[in-house]
């Protein structure tokens, strides 16, 4: 299975608006090597040379969906230089609870799936809590994410019912400022 920028499922295409469906946990061999080959991904596509000579695009996350399996699998990898990565590798992963504050990334989001711009803030919940099987802890786990991280983890959630970052731009004024948010830098 190869993923790069070409085979990417982008907006374009009416498969990024359908809903993932659960797969069974723990993982199937099938669905353990989709998360993976996912995860080699993000991790390569911030590599200066192998994302230039496989086409990749620099990520932190990405969904099966954008690779054209309609499976509730995510795969995140946050590198924060000498603070060390964040990496999850989630199956069925849902939003069980959330603050009433709201955050947003102060220079807006992008996509895999997303060629065009598309400025704006996306407003999210400050802080989550998200249920999920873990494939690299091998069992459901609870996370507990505020700042970027919850950002990220919101944003592939969201491709698993087919909702894009721009979705959640406000149409009338997209730098619509929420004095109660967190601004994330
Ligand atoms: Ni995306």
């Amino acid at each position: 299975m190869i993923i790069n920028n070409e085979t990417i499922v982008k907006d374009d295409d009416p498969r990024i608006r359908l809903k993932s469906e659960k797969v069974a946990v723990p993982l199937t061999d099938e669905d353990d090597t989709i998360l993976k080959t996912m995860l080699t991904y993000v991790r390569d596509s911030i590599d200066p040379i192998k994302s230039k000579e496989q086409n990749l695009r620099p990520s932190v996350g990405i969904s099966a969906v954008q690779i054209g399996i309609l499976k509730q699998l995510v795969a995140i990898s946050i590198d924060y230089g000498e603070d060390g990565k964040k990496e999850y590798l989630l199956a069925n992963p849902r939003i069980v609870s959330h603050s009433a504050q709201n955050a947003y990334l102060k220079s807006g989001e992008g996509c895999l799936s997303v060629d065009q711009e598309h400025v704006g803030y996306v407003v999210r919940h400050a802080r989550i809590k998200v249920k999920a099987y873990d494939a690299l802890a091998k069992k459901e786990v609870l996370i507990h994410a505020d700042g970027y991280e919850a950002i990220v983890l919101q944003h592939e959630i969201d491709h698993l019912s087919g909702r894009l970052f721009y979705d959640h731009i406000n149409k009338e004024d997209p730098w619509k400022e929420d004095p109660d948010a967190v601004v994330i830098e």
